[in-house]
């Protein structure tokens, strides 16, 4: 053993729930095998929780229900956070790079909304703020974003990247089961949020887009600018209706730039059944991004849970160690990317998008209705590329009709005027469309 491996990386948890018992169990379970890539050991030698305590662990751990404790302790190194939310996470990150320490987070809300603060923070203390695993768990999406494409200009991405969102809506395509069900069984599973409206209104996933849009386009972190759309409005029946178009139902996050300016948007996507990403199923992430250079690359994995975050956790653990271990005085990377920001790329309205929609519209079974819808797209602009019209035992029939391209402000006009005919007996439901082709 050379004297560098003698040293060892001293690392603090605050809190113990699924990503930080995962974190934890993962050095144990593979600490000599990381030992080994890194060149000197990484001890966690404190943690912070409420719903521990010191019996559980060997005397090496020092255990408190303070998380300042942790931020506040000269021996450690590098400060993880999953405590989650904003209050204390924030002021302990903060604390924690004030201190001087690296930190570690799997805080996906933090970044997105308060990340632009701490990330000066850092830099002002010549410290790592690393937060790999709050996008897509175990998939390394921001490494490959930052690192993997950094000779691209990107084009676009879009991700499928709230797991329990996908679980719900593959449970519900493939085995026709209740929304509320599946919710709780995710909720069982460890994949929900605290709060499991974060997941199914989008919130989530969001803040993910809000991250990856940053590092792809050199942006600052605009969350209150991402449209943000949920999975609660779609039924077994659009899933349906859409299968028969030959498309799937997927929550995805899309970013892409265009010449006026970026759009960056959280919403239920048609997709065709043939792309790669219309087959991520289950617990499932995958994004897909789009370099000038590169072309179409796919990232997939596990999104969440408490083994494939943690692995993007401690990857961070790890690349932190390597720095401290040669010896850097900064970090060798910018936090989001880019050393210097495009602030001229404005993020556009949801009513600026080009794109072809999904429509279903509750209709009276009653003749000249369709001549009436089409007459009003048509009006817009609007052209139709396939109408499905069923036949039901009842009075009020769906009419889906799937448009070509439209920008969508004329598309909400659209909408407006058939939802004012008298035959149009509800809400017209609408779901954009995405092909993914060139
Ligand atoms: N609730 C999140 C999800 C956890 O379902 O994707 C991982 O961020």
């Amino acid at each position: 053993m050379n004297s560098e491996s003698a040293k060892c990386i001293k690392v603090g948890i605050c809190g113990f729930g699924t990503v930080g018992g995962g974190s934890y169990n993962l050095l144990q379970a593979n600490g000599e095998e990381i030992t080994r890539r890194v060149g000197c050991a990484i001890d966690i030698v404190r943690i912070a929780s409420r719903s521990i305590s010191s019996g559980d662990f060997n005397s090496a751990v020092n255990i408190s229900n303070d998380p300042f404790d942790v931020v506040n302790d000269p021996e450690v190194d590098i400060v993880i956070e999953t405590i989650g939310g904003f209050d204390p996470a924030f002021e302990v990150v903060r604390q924690a790079l004030v201190n001087g320490k690296h930190v570690v987070t799997a805080n996906k809300a933090l970044i997105a909304e308060r990340g632009n603060e701490l990330f000066t923070v850092a830099q002002e203390n010549a410290v790592t703020l690393a937060y790999e695993s709050s996008v897509a768990g175990g998939i390394p999406i921001i490494k490959a974003l930052r690192e993997g494409l950094s000779a691209n200009k990107i084009d676009w991405l879009a991700g499928i990247i709230n797991g329990t969102g996908n679980f719900i809506l593959t449970e519900m395509a493939d085995k026709q089961r209740q929304f509320a069900d599946v919710l709780t069984e995710a909720q069982q599973l460890g994949y929900a949020e605290a709060d499991p409206t974060f997941d199914v209104e989008g919130i989530d996933a969001a803040h993910k887009l809000t991250i990856m849009a940053s590092i792809a386009f050199g942006i600052p972190l605009q969350f209150d600018k991402t449209y943000t759309e949920g999975i609660s409005r779609i039924t077994p029946q659009d899933i349906g209706f859409a299968k028969q178009l030959g498309y799937r139902v997927k929550h995805l996050g899309i970013a892409r730039r265009i010449d006026n300016g970026v759009e960056m948007r959280v919403h239920p996507t048609l997709i065709p059944r043939k792309r790669l990403l219309a087959s991520v199923d289950g617990v499932g992430n995958a994004v897909l991004v789009h370099g000038n250079a590169v072309g179409s690359t796919l990232y997939n994995g596990p999104g969440a849970g408490a083994g494939a975050t943690a692995s993007s956790v401690i990857a961070d653990v790890i690349d932190i160690a390597r720095q401290k271990l040669a010896g850097l005085s900064e970090p060798l990377l910018p936090a989001l990317g880019y050393l210097s920001v495009h602030d001229d790329l404005e993020v556009v309205s949801i009513e600026e998008i080009v794109t072809e929609y999904y429509l279903r519209i509750p209709v009276n079974d009653v003749v000249g209705v369709l001549a009436k819808i089409s007459s009003i797209l048509q009006g817009f602009d609007i052209s139709i590329e396939a109408v499905i019209q069923k036949e039901l035992d009842s009075k009020t029939v769906p009419i889906v009709i799937l448009t070509h391209k439209a920008i969508e402000k004329k598309l909400n006009l659209a909408i407006a005027a058939i939802e004012a005919l008298e035959d149009v007996s509800g809400e017209v439901m609408r779901i954009r469309v995405e092909t993914f082709e060139g």
